[in-house]
Parts: structure tokens; sequence; C-alpha cells
């Protein structure tokens, strides 16, 4: 008899070892897409069905209140068993039984199903992409990070893979195969994963991250209790808890594009006509180009139509957070067109200055017409969530109020990292390598999210893909915006001069403005140079603080 409990509680503590058993964040308490039933698992235990059993009260469950601890904690899967034990996962392991086998009334509302005995109802978020589509480059390293046990664990799930072997790869491919968004590795031979990033963790300097890994002595694998943390966000959910729909401003339909109401001056790029239903927008949409310019297998975002200087200065702005995107997604040859669009933005700065009032987006675009467009497309009709009207920001320089027009505020591009110089290596801020500059780190445009992470790393198109920082990991957003600035210069750079500088539509030389980029240096001396860019601008921006700047959302940067 004894002896039979010890062994449970062994089990038990095993258990525990490689699971989180906090409640690790607040429930998700904003309206957020609803879970959409998947079906009836039974569960095997081992492994159970969903991975985190939630310390949930047991006598008052109900789907809404599963739910929304699922939406808080960043899980993909709920889960209602046993009349109202909820648990939440990334991957749902066991067969799937008939529908029929679920059916035991919850405790907090006995019209809803929790599940059987060892047998659960399983609820899934939409709002995540597939995993099958994500792969293990998709992880990007965001720097060193503490991990402090005596405060629980940065990451809740510990991979258990063989120490001696061990490699950043490997603990890469355990968290994705499990769905987990976050991987850190640390002591040279431990592999955590996590939906979250734990409350009390902290940006730490790279040189702690300094323990080799076991099974790859030329990699880094953290070090005692720091982590070399990694994110995959295409593993989080498109529409995180506080997310809102971006730029919803309304016109009446018949207006459509070409308003006849007093000019707007931050004019929208979607034009809607909301239907309120009871927690969802029914909208007529007429969609301006998706593709304002093309470069390769990139397509900009629209930037906004313009009437006066501010809202013109907008655009400039909206135009040039998108250069780094540019580089990154179009690729070679088609990155090659990036240097004109960066300077297509340039000239957008120039008009907005000197032309009375910043002119109209339709003269400038006569004058400097962009580079393969795309037609404008017809009217669809979309259905999202509405946004709680209370929180949504309102930027607008028009004297006369419009409709209710809402939209997303745009940053000024400066920059609050610094590009590095190097007389020996030819490379300064007006001259980075290749001519790359480093892609922008500024004010965060999304409401939810800037009182936490006010800093805002601009690579991707979507503002929702962008990684975000709070103020106290300036450094870890500029050694990102370092790397993604390293990564153009080899792959567009680099690239070029190993070809001999020929691209199907590139000349060896591109004159921009300010500077012009050669194309006639061997492949190792651009690699060279690219790689001492990397190390200085690391270097410099170790200290850089973000203090006093974005601390207001909508405003600034300073
Ligand atoms: C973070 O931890 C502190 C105490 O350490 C706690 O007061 C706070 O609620 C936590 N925040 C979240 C989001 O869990
Ligand atoms: C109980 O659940 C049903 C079905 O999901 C729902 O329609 C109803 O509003 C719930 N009742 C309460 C009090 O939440």
């Amino acid at each position: 008899m004894h002896s039979l409990k010890m062994l449970a509680a062994a089990a038990a503590l095993a258990v525990a070892g490689t699971q989180a058993t906090e409640l690790e964040l607040p429930p998700c308490l904003e309206p957020f897409r609803p879970f959409v039933y998947s079906g009836c698992f039974q569960d095997l235990r081992d492994p159970s069905v969903l991975q985190w059993r939630t310390p949930l009260d047991q006598q008052s469950m109900t789907e809404e209140i599963c739910m929304a601890t699922c939406k808080g904690n960043g899980f993909r899967y709920a889960g209602l068993t046993y009349y109202g034990v909820c648990y939440c996962g990334q991957t749902v392991k066991g067969p799937q039984i008939d529908d029929s086998m679920c059916n035991y009334p919850c405790t907090g509302n006995n019209s809803q199903t929790c599940g059987g005995d060892s047998i659960l109802s399983v609820f899934t978020d939409p709002t995540f992409l597939p995993v099958d589509e994500v792969t293990i480059e998709d992880y990007d390293h965001i720097g060193c990070w503490t991990d402090d046990s005596r405060l629980g664990r940065a990451l809740s799930y510990d991979m258990e893979i063989d120490s001696s072997t061990f490699t950043t790869e490997e603990c890469l491919a355990a968290c994705r195969s499990e769905g987990y968004p976050f991987a850190g590795t640390e002591f040279g031979g431990e592999c955590w994963c996590g939906s979250v990033i734990a409350n009390d963790t902290r940006a730490a300097p790279e040189s702690e991250c300094n323990m080799p890994c076991n099974g790859d002595g030329t990699q880094t694998c953290g070090g005692p209790g720091r982590l070399n943390l990694y994110v995959a966000d295409e593993l989080k959910s498109l529409e995180p808890c506080g997310y809102q729909p971006p730029v919803v401003p309304r016109v009446s339909s018949e207006s459509a594009l070409v308003s006849s109401q007093p000019a707007v001056s931050t004019t929208p790029l979607v034009v809607t006509t909301p239907t309120p239903t009871s927690s969802l927008c029914v909208s007529t949409q007429t969609v301006q180009p998706t593709c304002e310019y093309k470069c390769g297998n990139w397509c900009s975002k629209p930037i906004p139509t313009w009437s006066d200087i501010p809202s013109c200065k907008a655009a400039y702005s909206n135009c040039k957070l998108q250069v780094a995107s540019c580089f990154k997604s179009a690729g070679w040859p088609g990155s090659l067109g990036c240097f004109g669009f960066s300077l297509w933005c340039s000239s957008l700065e120039r008009y907005c200055s000197t032309t009375s009032r910043g002119g109209s987006k339709s003269s400038y675009c006569e004058k400097s017409p962009p580079n393969n467009p795309e037609p404008p497309k017809t009217i669809i009709t979309i259905t999202t969530t509405c946004a709680p009207a209370a929180t949504l920001t309102r930027i607008s320089t028009s004297t006369k109020p419009t409709t209710s027009a809402t939209i997303c505020p745009i940053p000024t591009p400066s920059n609050i990292c610094k590009q590095p110089t190097s007389k020996k290596y030819n490379f300064s801020p007006s001259n980075p390598v290749g001519g790359i500059d480093m892609p922008i780190v500024t004010c965060n445009d999304l409401s939810t999210d800037h009182p936490r992470n006010p800093f805002k790393l601009y690579a991707s198109p979507d503002t929702r893909k962008c990684k975000s920082f709070a103020r106290n990991q300036t450094p870890s957003a500029c050694a990102a915006a370092c790397k993604e600035q390293y990564e153009d210069c080899i792959e567009v750079y680099a690239e070029t001069c190993r070809r001999g500088g020929k691209g199907p539509k590139s000349r060896a030389v591109i004159e921009l403005e300010v500077r012009t980029v050669w194309f006639g240096e061997d492949y190792h001396t651009a690699t060279t140079r690219c790689n001492v860019q990397y190390d200085d601008c690391l270097a410099v921006n170790r200290g850089v603080s973000g203090s006093g700047k974005c601390t207001e959302f909508g405003r600034g940067p300073w």
C-alpha cells in the first residue's frame, strides 16, 4: 500500500518535471475570435491529449473560462474533461473518438460538454497558421536572456534531449514539433520550449551566453541561468489576446475611395461600412492595390493617399518603414529593386517638403510612378470581429471631424539603433555596406501591445508579424536589427558581387541620391565587410537605451 503511494508520487513528480504547473499569464479578458469545436479525444495519459493541465477551479468550469485561459497563455488548443478540468496545448495527441463519448456536463454551465472520463472535448483557436508550414529556419535568435529558476522558468517545457550530442537545431526541431513558438538553449545542453516567456525574464548581455553546445562546439547554447532564446512568430496566433483589426476608417459606401467629404488628412488604406452585429462587423470594402510597388517576390503595402504636409509625411514614413521588409523578402535578384523602392520613398519625403501643402498622391505618382503596381481591387465583403470602440486610437490632423475614423498611427522612421562606422572597412551611417541601411526600430504602432512593448523592429510588411520589444530590451531589438541588416548584406550585396555584379535587371552600379553602390568587390571582401559591420553593429548598440522614447502611444518617437 505504502509503496504504491510512493510510486504514484514519483510518477507525478516525473510529469511535473516536464510540465508547467502554475498559471502563467492571466486569462484573456478582451474579446477574441471564438475557438472552434474540433472533436472528442481519448486521453492515453502518456502523453496526454493536451500538454498543460491548468490549475483552474474545477467546480465552476465553462468553455469560455477554459478558452480565455488558453488564449491568454498563447495556446492553440483548449480542452475540457471530467466535468470541469481545463487543459491547453499546442498539439493534440491521442485518438479521436465519436462525439457521443464526450457527454459530461460542465460544472459551470450544464448545457456545455466537458468531455468524459479520460476523454477531452477539444477546441481550436482559428487564428494560427498550420504547423506544417513552419520550419526550424523560422526561429529567429533574439539574444541572451535570464532564466531564474527561483522565480519560475523562463520557458515552461523541458525537452529531454540527450545532452552529450546537443545542438541548437535539435532543440529548435523539438520545440517546433511540439508547436511551441519559443525555444531556448541553456547550460550547453538543455532545451526549453514555451508558448510565452515568463514574466520575470530579462535580456542579458550576449557575453553571458557563453557555453558551447555539447554536440557542436562552434555553437553557443546559453550559459548558467542564461538562455539563448529563439522565437518563431509563425507559430504564434496572428490575433493574440488584445489584437485589434487594423485601420477601420468609415466613409459612406457610395463615396468609396473618391470621397465627397472634406479632405481627410490620414486617408484610409481600406474604406469600410461596418454593420455591427453582436460581436462581429460585416463590412464592404474597396481595396486599394495590394501591390503599390513590386520587387521580386515582395509587394509593398499601399501607402495611404494624402492631401497635406502632415499626411504626406505619414505616407513617407509608411513607405520608409517597409524598405527592410523588401530587402528581406524580395529574393535575389528582385531584391536589387529595393534600392529603387528606397529611393522612391526618399523622393516622396522631398516631395512632401518642397511641394506646397504636400501636393497629392495622384500628382506625385504621376511624376514618379511606382514600379510594377497592381490595379485596385473591387468591392469585397469581409466579416471581422469588432474592436472595442473605447480602445481605438484616433489620429487625424483634419479640422473637420469625419465619421468615426480610426487609423493606426504611423511612427516616424527614425531608428533608435545606431549604424556603426569603420574607416578601415569603409562603412558609416551615410554609407552602410552595400548601401543597405539597418532596419528601423522605432515606436510600436499597435495600441494593445504598446504598453508592454513600446518598440518594434519593422522588418515585415505585416505589422503583426514584426517583433516588438519592451523598454529594457532595446539592446536585443537593435541586435535583431543588426542581424537583419547582416543577412540582407550577405543575400543581396555579397550575392550580387559573387555574380560579378550582374543581375538581370541591375547594373553593376546603382546610384542613389546620397551614395553609390558599387557591386565590383570580390565575394570574400564583401562578406568580410558584412561580417565586420555586423560585429561592430552589435557592439555599438549594446548600450542603446530607449529611455524617454515612445513613451506614449501614437506620439513620437521622441
Ligand atoms: C508578473 O509577476 C508579478 C510579480 O512577480 C505579478 O504581480 C504580475 O501580476 C505578473 N504579471 C503577469 C502578467 O503575470
Ligand atoms: C451556457 O452554455 C450555452 C451553450 O454554449 C450558452 O448558450 C449559454 O449562454 C451559457 N449560459 C451561461 C449562463 O453562460
